[in-house]
This record gives structure tokens, sequence and C-alpha cells, in this order.
């Protein structure tokens, strides 16, 4: 089923991008990047202008990437000082609370720009410099983003790390960028509950150097204990000057790393800089979600992942929008609270994720239909494929057939939207992600040979055959990495680890990671992560995890254990494993189904046969295909017999 073109009128009375426009503008942005972006890079502000565009490089052995690399700048200045004049009293930042009893803040430009300043004046009194790095353990509150904001202003190159994430995760990414600073709360209310985070990060920092500080905000006034590195950030934002200037920055210095689970070993850092990301950041924001002066902009993610980097702080304030920072989740305390809230505050775009999606519509219509969502113009999705069953109900229901949605395809690596139709120029398919963004040239290539496909209504694997200016730059301390993960499989080609169609009209749809990889939630997990942390288990033996369909998460994570001799499954067991692989990575990491296995189907040189497994765990064990060179067939028939029951 497809929608018709939306007409420009039906989408906003100016639309950036019309349906002539995108072809010529494509065009120019792949024949003359330098031309097309050193126009574009105008957008933001710049200290010294630049004079060279691109100079970027995905010649094996050579992986150098530089965007406006003689221009200085600074995120925070672009962000919020060059706001003030013309709209220092509009709010730039609208944060709605967990729970919606309490007020809501309505945070001004120039509100921003004293508190930003205030904690950049903080973290300089904590000997924070240039180049070093502050890691944030936030719950989703506005001292969040003036946290990022003040590390921007001086240099400071943060990392967020997702409030869900258990003390472990967090101490590996404190030690992995060796950070100066953690930023943390009390308690991160979330859902009616309370994630203790300040105790998590003491438990962290236990296997941290002594000398990293701690920097405490009061969030619920919740008892938390005290030690020498804590600083109490109200009482030192207090006494703190709402002034501080801006430290020039190159544009390729970077502006933050961000962590990202891969197919193999631990997360890597991801690297964004500071010039190229925002110009990417804030043009895909305006073009892609239509956003126009005056809108009010909603993105659901949490400021722990890439999405609320680009499309809840930089690409928004640096366009002089208006943005929503939502604590709480789509079902507290009801299924309705995504649609109060949007009622309430008047929203023009909703940005958030098919599995939210399609919680909401497991919940009914009934509660999208108690609000009024006359002011939503733009809906958009991201994080995993869409089934088209949820984007009819999002269109029909939510929408009223009147909102284009915008299915946008990206990653932490690219920084900002890849493939992803543009609201009045594209017609709109439901699931596919469409046309690639300006600078972004696709292509699909044969997975084994690595051939480019042409033509269209064909299928592969999707690489990227050149630079774009969000891309990330490296993995931090490990370029060698950057390249074997990203350039090594597919030579002179950005591999994203996805697999996609082009269809007949030469649209391209996304149909999953090829990679073991696995998306719950649109959260990225690496099953070699779980792997990993059901063997640190005194009673597991071995262990591999794949992924399943899950109606609700998308892919849920099916784990298949080997326990120790002498060791007997059991329940108990099984919440034990459960609740281990939580405190391990996190609440998002647990397995929704453990199948004990007495083996595990292995090749003759020892190496687990993961699409045997895959495949038991889809329930498609008709089509196993070749199982003669396992060295024990018979271990398949009993993984078969005792596979886990979801219904
Ligand atoms: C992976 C990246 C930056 C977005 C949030 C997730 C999958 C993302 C889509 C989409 C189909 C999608 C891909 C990608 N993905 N958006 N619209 N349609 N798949 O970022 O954690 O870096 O994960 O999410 O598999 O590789 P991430």
């Amino acid at each position: 089923m497809t929608q018709d073109v939306q007409t420009a009128s039906a989408v906003s009375p100016k639309p950036h991008v019309g349906p002539d426009d995108y072809p010529k503008m494509y065009e120019a942005s792949v024949s003359d990047p330098d031309g097309f972006w050193g126009e574009h890079g105008k957008r933001i502000d710049w200290i010294k202008p630049y004079t060279k565009v691109k100079n970027t490089s995905f010649t094996p052995g050579n992986i150098d990437i530089r965007w406006f690399e003689d221009g200085t700048l600074n995120v925070s200045a672009n962000c919020v000082d060059r706001h003030l004049e013309t709209r220092g009293d509009q709010t730039a930042i609208i944060w709605e609370p967990d729970n919606p009893a309490d007020p809501a803040l309505h945070i001004t430009y120039r509100d921003l720009h004293a508190s930003v300043c205030k904690m950049a004046n903080v973290l300089k009194d904590l000997g924070i410099e240039k180049g070093d790095r502050v890691i944030i353990y936030l719950p989703m509150i506005p001292e969040a983003a003036y946290a990022m904001l003040a590390c921007a202003r001086i240099g400071a190159i943060h990392s967020i790390v997702f409030a869900g994430f258990s003390p472990d995760a967090l101490g590996a990414r404190i030690n992995g960028c060796d950070a100066k600073l953690v930023i943390t709360a009390d308690y991160a209310p979330r859902g009616g509950r309370e994630t203790p985070l300040k105790s998590n990060t003491d438990t962290a920092l236990l296997h941290c150097k002594d000398s990293v500080n701690c920097l405490v905000v009061k969030r619920t006034g919740g008892q938390t204990t005290w030690t020498d590195r804590d600083h109490d950030c109200n009482a030192l934002m207090a006494e703190a000057a709402p002034e501080c200037p801006v430290q020039v920055m190159n544009a390729e210095d970077p502006l933050f790393i961000l962590y990202t689970s891969g197919s193999t070993g631990q997360p890597k850092g991801v690297v964004h800089c500071t010039g190229g990301y925002l110009v990417y950041a804030s043009m895909t924001h305006e073009i892609v979600f239509d956003y126009h002066e005056g809108d009010i902009f909603w993105c659901t993610a949490d400021v722990g992942w890439v999405t609320g980097h680009s499309y809840i702080v930089y690409g928004p304030l640096a366009n002089g929008a208006t943005t929503i920072m939502f604590e709480g989740v789509p079902t507290f305390p009801d299924a309705g609270r995504f649609w109060e809230v949007c009622a309430k505050h008047k929203v023009n775009q909703f940005y958030t994720a098919p599995t939210a999606i399609r919680a909401l519509m497991g919940a009914g219509s009934e509660w999208v239909e108690k609000h009024d969502l006359s002011d939503l113009r733009i809906l958009g999705s991201v994080g995993e494929p869409i089934n088209p069953e949820a984007w009819n109900w999002y269109n029909d229901v939510v929408g009223k057939g009147k909102c284009p949605i915008v299915d946008t395809f990206w990653q932490t690596e690219t920084g900002g939207h890849m493939l992803t139709p543009l609201p009045g120029a594209s017609k709109l398919k439901p699931g596919a992600a469409q046309q690639p963004f300006f600078g972004v040239q696709p292509v699909v290539l044969e997975p084994t040979s690595g051939d480019i496909i042409e033509g269209n209504g064909v299928e592969g694997v999707l690489c990227i055959r050149d630079s774009w200016p969000g891309q990330m730059r490296t993995v931090w301390g490990d370029h060698e990495r950057f390249e074997k993960t990203y350039f090594s499989d597919y030579k002179g080609y950005y591999f994203s680890g996805d697999g996609c169609r082009r269809d007949e009209d030469g649209d391209y749809w996304i149909t999953g990671r090829v990679d073991d990889v696995i998306n719950v939630s649109g959260h990225r997990m690496g099953t070699a992560e779980v792997e990993s942390a059901l063997v640190a288990h005194a009673k597991v033996a071995e262990a591999a995890v794949v992924g399943y369909p899950h109606e609700v998460k998308g892919q849920g994570i099916y784990a298949y254990v080997t326990l120790m001799q002498g060791e007997e499954p059991s329940d108990d067991l099984r919440k034990e494993l459960e609740k281990w692989v939580r405190t391990e990575i996190g609440p998002i990491a647990k397995p929704d189904l453990i199948q004990w296995a007495p083996g595990l189907p292995k090749t003759r040189s020892g190496k687990i046969m993961r699409r045997i497994l895959r495949k038991i765990a889809e329930d498609d064990f008709g089509a196993l295909g070749d199982t003669s060179t396992l060295a024990d067939p018979s271990v398949v028939d009993d993984l078969i017999a005792n596979r886990m029951n979801r219904s």
C-alpha cells in the first residue's frame, strides 16, 4: 500500500525541499560535495570560516575523514549564544517530568545560557580542560543538556552512559576513555520507579582511578552516600558565574564519544567531531522533520543514545527550536502518556521508535483518541524497521492520515539520518526508509563477492560509497578497530552492518542486521556481550545468544545455555541468570528466553553454528540447511525438541 505524494500544502506552508527540488539537490550534493557542503556548512556560525570542505579517504590503510578542517567554531555558542539576540525569551527546552502531576519546566534560551555557563564554570573549577573526557550518567533532566553543552563550551569531550546501564558497564566506559569526572544524580525516576544512580556510580568507581571526581545533581533529594570525591552540583552551580567564554574548537576536534555494541568484543567508543557533526545534525533536523521557526519538536529518545544527542539536543538547539525532554516512559501512568504530552505542549513533530508504537497500538486506539493531536504535522520513526501494521496505525490513528511519516534509517556511527523520506518530497511507503539524504551514496553489494549490484529490484548488504559530514571519525583510542569494523569487509566502502533491498522504484528497505548484532526495542545489543556476561556466571559452561522475532520489541534475546557439569537446570537458576545479566550489563540485555542446551551445534573445528541456532529460535527449523558438517548432528534434535515456547 502506498500513500499519495503529500502535497506541499498538506505538509507545511513552505516545505524546505519540494518534490522537484530533491533530485536536483541530491545530484548536486554527490557530484560536487565541496560546493554543496561548502554552502550548507554556512548554516552554523564559525569563528574562523573554513576554506577547505571535504578531505576524506576510504582507502584501505588510510581511512581518514575530515570536513571543514581549517574552520573553528564552538557548538555551545551555536546552540545557545547565537540565539540570545533574536530569541532569548523563547523556550529552548520544555522539560516534562516522569510524574505528570509535577509541573513541566519551560527553559528559555536566556535561562539555558546562564545554566550552561554556570555548569561550565563548575567543570573548570574541578580542573576539566579542553580535550578531557567527562562521563554523563544522568536521568532525562535539563542538567543532562546543560552538562553536554557545558562540556562543548569548554572543549571537554562528553560520553553519555544511558542511566539504564549497570555499574559494570559504567565503570568500563569511565576507564575506556580515561574520564576525569562523572556527572550523575542521586536517583533517576522513570515510570514511577527510581534507579539509584549515585550508588551505581559509587560501585562503578570502585574499579576506577582514585582521581576520578563525581559531580552529583540532586533530582529526588533521596539519601545517598557521600565521599571525598563527590561534589554537590546544585550548590556549586548556585555559586558559579552565569558567564563563561567559549573555547575555540577546530572543526575536527572531538565533541563526544558514545559507546555502542558491535558484533565482537567490548563496546566501541564512537567518536564524533565538532564541525561536520553539527552541520549534519542541524540540517537533517530541519529538512527531514520539516522544522519551521516556532515549531515544538519532540523526540522521545533518551540522551543516552545518539538519537537524543542529535535530535533532542544538538540539531534542534542549533536550529533555535523548542525541544522537549521527557523523563518518563510511554506507559506511565497509563498508555495515554505520549498523547497527553503531545496535546499539552502542542507538539508539531513527534519522533519515536517502532517498539513504542507497537506497544501503544497494543494498548488500544482509545488512548490516542482521548487527546487533541491537531498540532501534529510530522511523525518520525527510528531504530529498527517498522512493520506495515504499526506504520498504518501510526499513520491512521495518530496522524489521522495527514501527517507524513519519516522512517529514518541511521546509526550511532552516522551522526544523523542516512536514508529517509522527505516530507513534501517523497511518496511514502510503509516500512521503507526510502531515499538517501543529501551527500549519502548508498550501494547494494553482493554479500560474499562484494560486487556492486546495479539496478532496481535487488537485495544485498548496505554500504556507503563516500563520506558525509556527520560520519564518525574513529573509534576512541583504536583507529585500527575503526578500519577493521567498517571498512575491511568491503574495501573502499563504509559497511553499515545491515542488509537492504532496493525496490523497483529505487527505494531502499532495511532488512535488518547481517552481523551478530541484534536490535532489541531499537537498542543495539552485541550477542557476544550477552554471551560473555552469561559465561562469567560460575554455573555456566557455555552460552550462545541469537535474536528471534518479538511482537513488541522487534527482536528478543534468545540464549542457549550449557551448564557446568553437575549443575541442574531449574526455574530458579533461570531467574538467577536473568538477574545476573541485568547486573552485568543492564535491564535491556536480559534474555527473554533461556533454553538449557546439553550441547551446542558445532563444526568439527569447534565453531558454534549460529545459523542453526537462529533458525531454531525463529521456529524455522524446517529450513536448517546442511547440518552434515556438525561434529554431533544429534544435538540439533535435542534443541528443536526442547525449544522455548514463546506464546
Ligand atoms: C541500527 C543502528 C540512530 C538510530 C537509533 C539506533 C537499525 C535504525 C532504522 C530504520 C530499519 C533501522 C539498523 C542500524 N535501524 N533505524 N529506520 N529502519 N533499521 O542506532 O543503536 O546505532 O543502531 O539500527 O539496524 O544499523 P544504533
